[in-house]
């Protein structure tokens, strides 16, 4: 057969057409909301990612609503605290002002409640892990992040996000999950994560740059391909329900290639700085925010994402609404 005589442009000649033979598609159901918690009231701005805010107690609430509201089916909800410690013992404790929302949002929000399970939010060095002396302790931070997780489905979570990269972490968090009684709580590993440029504005919400260290040390080094699928591979036969690959922009090749190779569903975060990048040349009036995010949105999903995890969800679920 040849493609000779084929003028592919006769199927781009209006809307409707090009609707008909669209090969991807967004749909909000493929969206999940990332969230910031604080202690206290009201609410703050993030200097580095216009639009995104910490949200206080009641603040949360009415955002979640909101959220629920416009249609968003899932969140990705992060913790902190004033009283940031040297083992981030806040993280696990049920008394936490964290733990009490998660509470409140389960009784009051009808909406899948993901959370975030690390410690660099709790720790007073910034760390994603328990620390002896300078070095990491493995064992320690295992423990910690296990106890997190079963804290968080006591409280009443649909899924475990753990985000901290440390080997092991999923069979860890699964056998305790399991042995206290909460074999049905799902966990989406960020099992494929990148030690990035990309997480800059993030880390301005919960100071959390590591005061000591480097995060090269346990997340990937970003030219290596092989590897993370290695990664995928390890947290499925440690029990992972779902795998992602963090972040998103910068590898759509490795998407598609775990997308490829394994059997569960597949997540990408399109993380903070995906985001700034983008709002900043808008605001400067150098690119369309919404058509770049979608398209940028679009490739996450067409290099084989599942669900994609962006601080877009909650404008995409209005653009979705009208787009062509
Ligand atoms: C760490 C964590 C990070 C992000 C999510 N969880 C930062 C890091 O690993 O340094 C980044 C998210 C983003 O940049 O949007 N618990």
């Amino acid at each position: 057969m040849s493609l000779l005589n084929n003028r592919p442009q006769r199927l781009r000649a209006n809307k409707n057409l090009r609707g008909l033979v669209k090969e991807t598609r967004l749909s909000i159901d493929d969206l999940v909301m990332p969230v910031f918690f604080k202690e206290g009231a009201g609410s703050e701005d993030i200097n580095s990612m216009p639009g995104i805010k910490k949200y206080g107690e009641d603040d949360l609430l009415r955002e979640i609503e909101d959220l629920q509201k416009r249609g968003i089916k899932a969140i990705l909800l992060f913790g902190s605290t004033n009283k940031k410690d040297c083992d981030g013992s806040q993280s696990y404790d049920e008394n936490s002002s964290f733990h009490k929302i998660i509470r409140r949002i389960k009784e009051n929000i009808d909406i899948l409640l993901i959370t975030d399970v690390c410690l660099c939010a709790y720790t007073d060095h910034g760390n994603c892990f328990a620390v002896k002396g300078s070095q990491i302790d493995i064992k320690k931070t295992l423990t910690a992040l296990a106890k997190i997780a079963v804290s968080h489905a006591k409280s009443g979570v649909d899924m475990i996000a753990p985000s901290a990269m440390i080997d092991g972490q999923v069979k860890a968090i699964r056998s305790l999950l399991d042995k206290d009684g909460f074999d049905n709580t799902p966990i989406m590993s960020y099992s494929t994560k990148f030690a990035s440029n990309f997480y800059g504005p993030f880390r301005d919400i919960h100071n959390s740059s590591p005061s000591f260290g480097s995060r090269k040390h346990h997340q990937m080094d970003f030219a290596n391909k092989a590897e993370a699928l290695k990664e995928a591979l390890l947290d499925i036969e440690e029990g992972v329900d779902i795998v992602m690959v963090k972040p998103a922009l910068c590898y759509l090749d490795i998407i598609s290639d775990i997308k490829q190779k394994v059997c569960v569903p597949v997540a990408s975060y399109n993380v903070s700085g995906e985001y700034s990048m983008i709002k900043a040349a808008s605001e400067k009036g150098w690119l369309d925010e919404k058509e770049s995010a979608l398209e940028m949105l679009t490739s996450i999903k067409r290099a084989g994402s599942d669900i994609l995890i962006t601080y877009w969800a909650k404008e995409a679920s209005t653009w979705l609404k009208t787009q062509g």
